[in-house]
């Protein structure tokens, strides 16, 4: 098959390819978040033997590349669900109702802001301005944006409750 498009939730482990791109961003000023973003974006999220190389080859700490990690909200600790749920919680989207929006998909989906379900289905996360304010609230699922989202729209894009 040509031109598999990688899955949402990132791609399996793989030792020499994650080497192979801490080796081509590590010689960059400040490489550390470059190397990390690459890192997330290939593996769809920051696992352990990610930090464990990340270290050994800046020469850095495990702790240091850990606090990196943990500071921005980009990076994920865990591997995703199968759909993403980006929910919008900055100003505009604010005043369109999107913290009721964060509550009811919370109670709906029996997850927090941040986490994953059970079954490792749906993702909830929160961004700071989509770029769809005339069209709040905004939601971004599985990388497609969503306006004028309410609980049940965004239910049934993911196909349901968890
Ligand atoms: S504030 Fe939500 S999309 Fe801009």
């Amino acid at each position: 098959m040509l031109n598999k498009t990688p899955p949402a939730f990132g791609h399996d482990w793989d030792p020499d390819r994650a080497r192979g791109i801490i080796e081509e961003f590590k010689d960059l000023e400040g490489p550390l978040l470059p190397i990390l973003h690459a890192l997330n974006e290939r593996f769809g999220h920051i696992s352990e033997p990610a930090v464990k190389l990340v270290a050994e080859i800046l020469n850095l700490t495990r702790a240091e590349v850990h606090g990196v990690v943990s500071f921005y909200h980009d990076f994920r600790r865990e591997p995703a669900g199968r759909h993403v749920i980006k929910v919008c919680r900055a100003e505009a989207c604010q005043s369109m109702g999107c913290e009721d929006l964060v509550a009811r998909l919370e109670r709906a989906l029996g997850i927090h802001i941040s986490d994953t379900t059970h079954d490792r289905r749906i993702t909830l996360e929160e961004v700071y301005c989509l770029g769809n304010c005339a069209l709040s609230p905004a939601v971004m699922i599985d990388g497609e944006l969503h306006g004028r989202a309410t609980e049940e729209k965004v239910l049934v894009l993911v196909g349901g409750r968890s």
